[in-house]
């Protein structure tokens, strides 16, 4: 990897970064009357999702793939482990998640643990393009709002494929588009560099060049604009709840929904949900 690649690494995880995630998200849950040291999942559930559609959008994903409490699932991206602990507490099955960003990592860790999770949800600080894991390990590989960020798809790509075992699945929930027709911040960049979106004609061509095969495809770019719309109106009446978008996203919260919504809805994002295979 040359430095240019450490840096560009770098500049996205200092896009995620919180300083005291943890911690101020364990002060969100004690202001909403939870024992923070008795967490239960659902109690997490409005600000451990990081994507469009939140828990909703994660329930369709695991039907969608079909995930069985035996199976090994990989979470490349995973924020703060919401769908990680999500999918572990409702399927049964194991679930490692890898992040580039270690205050995220660190939340995941600290909150799984609190939720009586520790056991079956593991988290590492590690970079999508260079997996840590032998080749054939996973039958899932599960990724949401990850591919943003990432410049190098065909790599990326490549690294899921390897890693799944003959006949996994990759369950992907992704934003894809156009950057130069957007406006920014998005809640993924604050600028053009870091974020490298595709459209979804370039991600289905590259999925199907690397080997693998697309068994499901679904746009849900309408019922997206329709959450986003719904959470602006939420925050314009109400304020930032406790625990909210807002603690991880920070100050500029509403522009970059604001910009996230319009480029929904000019056709300049595109939200789809898919499954593909390795044969
Ligand atoms: C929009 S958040 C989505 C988090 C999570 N998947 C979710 O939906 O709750 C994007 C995440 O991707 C991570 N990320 C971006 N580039 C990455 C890379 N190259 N390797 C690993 N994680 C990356 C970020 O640190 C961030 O946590």
């Amino acid at each position: 990897m040359d430095s240019d690649d450490v840096g560009a690494l770098a500049d996205v995880a200092s896009h995620y970064a919180a300083p005291n995630l943890l911690g101020r998200l364990l002060d969100g849950l004690a202001a909403s009357g939870v024992d923070v040291e008795r967490i239960a999942v659902e109690d997490l559930r409005l600000v451990d999702e990081l994507h469009v559609r939140g828990r909703e959008a994660t329930e369709e994903q695991a039907s969608l793939a079909h995930i069985g409490a035996e199976e090994r699932v990989l979470d490349i991206g995973c924020g703060i482990g919401g769908s990680a602990r999500y999918l572990a507490a409702t399927r049964g099955c194991r679930v490692e998640g890898l992040d580039l960003t270690p205050e995220y990592v660190e939340a995941a860790i600290g909150l799984s643990e609190r939720c009586g999770l520790g056991d079956r949800v593991t988290f590492q600080v590690g970079d999508a393009t260079r997996l840590p894991f032998e080749d054939g390990s996973f039958d899932v590989v599960w990724t949401q709002h990850v591919n943003m960020n990432i410049a190098d798809k065909r790599v990326w790509v490549g690294e899921i494929a390897r890693v799944l075992k003959l006949g996994g699945r990759w369950a992907g929930y992704e934003i894809l588009g156009n950057d130069s027709d957007i406006r920014f911040p998005v809640p993924w960049a604050t600028s053009p560099p870091h974020s490298v979106l595709a459209s979804a004609g370039q991600l289905r061509t590259l999925i199907l060049e690397t080997g693998l095969e697309i068994d499901a495809w679904i746009d849900s770019t309408e019922a997206g604009v329709a959450w986003v719309e719904k959470v602006l109106e939420r925050f314009r009446e109400s304020g930032a709840p406790p625990l909210g978008p807002r603690l991880l996203v920070g100050d500029s919260f509403g522009p970059k929904f604001e910009n996230m919504r319009d480029g929904l809805r000019s056709g300049a994002l595109a939200v789809a949900m898919f499954v593909a295979r390795k044969p």
